[in-house]
Formats: C-alpha cells, sequence, structure tokens
C-alpha cells in the first residue's frame, strides 16, 4: 500500500534510484509523482521555463500575418509570420494594460488590442496609441511587445523562455538524422485541435511513449497494425528526445508510403518513428501522414492538449477534387479522433487509479522503455545531482 504522505524530496529520491538503475530493474514511478504540488512547481521551474516547447507546425501559419496563440510556463504568446515571411514569437500582453491582445488563430495585418486600440506591426513594434499626446514620456517608438526565442526545426516550431538553452538544431541533431528523410516540413496541415483531460501532463507523454498498450486499448483502431516483437529503439539515450520506430503491417489502413513518394526507401516505405521530444511534444510520423500531441499541464490534474494532423504533399495532390479531399480528411481525423477517445480513457484512468492508497508502481515491460528514458530525464532536471546519468 503507498504511503499516506510522501514529500517531493521522498518522490524525488525514488525518481532518481529508478533512473540510475537499468531497465529490467525499473518500476513506474511513485503514485504521487502525479499529483504532488509541489513537484508540480518544480517541473515549471526545471522544466516548462527552461526547455524548448512547441506551439505547433510552421505551415500552420503559411503567409505573412498568420498566427497562432500559445503559452509557455504559463506566459501567453504568439507565433506570427513577419513581412519577411520568418517565424516571430511575441508576448501575447499589451503593453499599455496587460490585455491579452490575440486569441486562437487566424490572419491580420497588425495587432491591434481589445481594450483601447494599442497597436503593434507584425514585429511586435507600437505603431498606433490614441489620446497620448498629453502623456510625459510616452514614445511610441520605445515600445515593443518582447521577443521569445524560436527555432523552426524540421518545420515545427519550437519556444522557449530560456536564454541559455541549446540551440533545438543542435540538441535534436540525432534525431534529425532518423527524421530528416521524410520531409515533414512539406507536410500539410488538415485539422488542429485543443482538448483538456482530466489526467496529468506526464502521464500522457508516458502514454504516448509504449507500445505495450496498442493491440489491448486501441484493439478497435490501430492495435492490429504493429507487429509489437519488432518494435525498435535507439541503442543510445539522449539528452533530449527519444523515439521508437514500428514497421505497420499490410493491412493498415494508414502509414504506407503513396507510390508517388519516391524519396523513401525500402522498409522505410512502411516504417513509422514516434519521437517524444521532452519534455511534451510527440508525434507519429509515418510516409503518408503525421500526427502530434503538444502538452501544456493544467495543474496536477489537467492536460491541454493540442492535436494536429498533417498529410504527406503526395497524399495532398492526389485529392484534387474538393469534395474528396474534405471527405478524405473528415475520415482520417475521424479515425485519429477515435484512437484519442481510446488513449483518454486509459490515461484518465491512470490518474484516478494514482489518487487510491493502493496504487503502488509495478514493474515496467522492455516495451517501456522510454518511460525509462523519461525518467532518467525528469531526474536529470528535477534532481540536479542525478547529471552523471545523462
Ligand atoms: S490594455 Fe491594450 S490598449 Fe489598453
Ligand atoms: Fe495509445
Amino acid at each position: 500500500m503507498a504511503e499516506i504522505y510522501q514529500s517531493a524530496e521522498d518522490l524525488l529520491v525514488q525518481l532518481k534510484e529508478v533512473a540510475n538503475g537499468t531497465l529490467a530493474d525499473a518500476s513506474g514511478a511513485e503514485p504521487a509523482l502525479y499529483w504532488n504540488e509541489d513537484i508540480a512547481a518544480s517541473e515549471d521551474a526545471n522544466i516548462f521555463r527552461k526547455d524548448w516547447v512547441c506551439p505547433g507546425l510552421a505551415a500552420e501559419i503559411p503567409n505573412q500575418g498568420d498566427y497562432l496563440t500559445y503559452t509557455v510556463a504559463g506566459q501567453p504568446i504568439f507565433c506570427v509570420r513577419d513581412k519577411s515571411g520568418e517565424v516571430k514569437t511575441y508576448s501575447n500582453v499589451c503593453r499599455h494594460r496587460m490585455m491579452q491582445l490575440l486569441e486562437g488563430s487566424g490572419t491580420t495585418s497588425r495587432v491591434v488590442c481589445p481594450y483601447h486600440a494599442w497597436t503593434y506591426d507584425l514585429n511586435g513594434r507600437l505603431i498606433g496609441a490614441g489620446h497620448m499626446e498629453k502623456t510625459n514620456g510616452f514614445n511610441k517608438k520605445e515600445i515593443c511587445l518582447p521577443e521569445i526565442r524560436t527555432e523552426i526545426w524540421n518545420g515545427w516550431i519550437y519556444v522557449t523562455l530560456n536564454p541559455d538553452a541549446p540551440s533545438v538544431q543542435e540538441a535534436l541533431a540525432p534525431l534529425n538524422e532518423v527524421v530528416s528523410r521524410y520531409g515533414m516540413e512539406n507536410y500539410v496541415p488538415v485539422v488542429s485541435e485543443n482538448h483538456v483531460w482530466k489526467t496529468n501532463w506526464k502521464l500522457l507523454t508516458e502514454n504516448f511513449m509504449e507500445g505495450y498498450h496498442l493491440p489491448v486499448a486501441h484493439k478497435a483502431t490501430v492495435g492490429a497494425w504493429f507487429a509489437l516483437n519488432e518494435t525498435m529503439f535507439p541503442e543510445e539515450t539522449f539528452d533530449s528526445f527519444t523515439y521508437q520506430t514500428f514497421a505497420k503491417t499490410g493491412n493498415a489502413t494508414y502509414g504506407q508510403a503513396h507510390p508517388d513518394n519516391t524519396t523513401l526507401e525500402a522498409e522505410w516505405r512502411n516504417t513509422s518513428v514516434l519521437p517524444t521530444v521532452f519534455p511534451c511534444h510527440m508525434y507519429v510520423l509515418a510516409p503518408d501522414h503525421l500526427w502530434y500531441l503538444t502538452l501544456r499541464p493544467k495543474g496536477v490534474g489537467e492536460v491541454d492538449i493540442r492535436f494536429g494532423v498533417a498529410i504527406a504533399p503526395e497524399v495532398d495532390a492526389m485529392l484534387s477534387y474538393a469534395d474528396e479531399r474534405t471527405a478524405w480528411i473528415d475520415e482520417l481525423v475521424k479515425f485519429f479522433e477515435h484512437v484519442n477517445t481510446e488513449d483518454r480513457q486509459v490515461v484518465e484512468g491512470i490518474y484516478a487509479g494514482s489518487q487510491s492508497n493502493f496504487a503502488a508502481p509495478g514493474k515496467l515491460s522492455w516495451l517501456e522503455r522510454e518511460i525509462h528514458d523519461f525518467q532518467r530525464y525528469l531526474a536529470r532536471r528535477l534532481v540536479p545531482n542525478a547529471k552523471e546519468n545523462a
């Protein structure tokens, strides 16, 4: 039976112990790691304020003035395609009286505050502010929205509040060797949705990272598409990400290269890569489509999820008639929404289970290798002297 009370210190000692051991000896995390408020505060300070998070695909804002809003460690931000065609990110808080400027996503030629109409250009510079002529020391040329560090990597937007974080390009260089062959920066986004699930963000991350549950929790959808025993993991472990690869069976509805795809060769034509970029960006990259999740904790017991789907350009090109395109995409999206519903049931179920006094961590399977990678990552970030295991 679990201890009635475990302090954050106790939980971190246990986390470090599992992280220091081998996968064959590893157990899941202590239940309270998922709902202890001090752990959540430490994650905010040491993970979400330090690492890169992903608001979505750059192709979701393809044209000048296209924007999307997001938060990083609770800070409202927006990403926008500026006049030079670059994606930039700014604080989404007005420099007058702190109103949030933009909501959702859309297109605009400038950013107008909905409170008193202070107006900013696409590079965050204040270009209009009425009735300020009697105010001492006001010079609109000196006012600009704070810019947030942004990098585009293989089509993904990454942002961080940390000026010292190593660049994404450097941190993800070994992953580039695996995923760049797919050309995912050319995939065409077809949907992006926001949801809130009642679970801790780490439980959803861990769920994404293991295929062990596929034949069971997903038996109505993707369960039969994979030969679990052939799951491949990289030999090394990496500081900023982990991944696995799966070969799809011949019966899979999605996941094989389109005949017009001439770049993927041999087994790569039916192989999917499933990267998790720590802490909270995960995607299934298949030869014909990708779908992604990007997570933001909402307290300990809820998570904000952005879910998106994009299709390979040759698949998009095949759908030449508008009606046919809409129908095909609707079916694809409905299918992955069904997969998400199956995951929602289990990750909300585990979170509820983690509240039980009888909850206790069980041993991990070799198929849960990435959960151990994630434990090692959490230990590196939350228990600084665990660094020797990096
Ligand atoms: S708060 Fe934005 S214009 Fe006043
Ligand atoms: Fe799943």
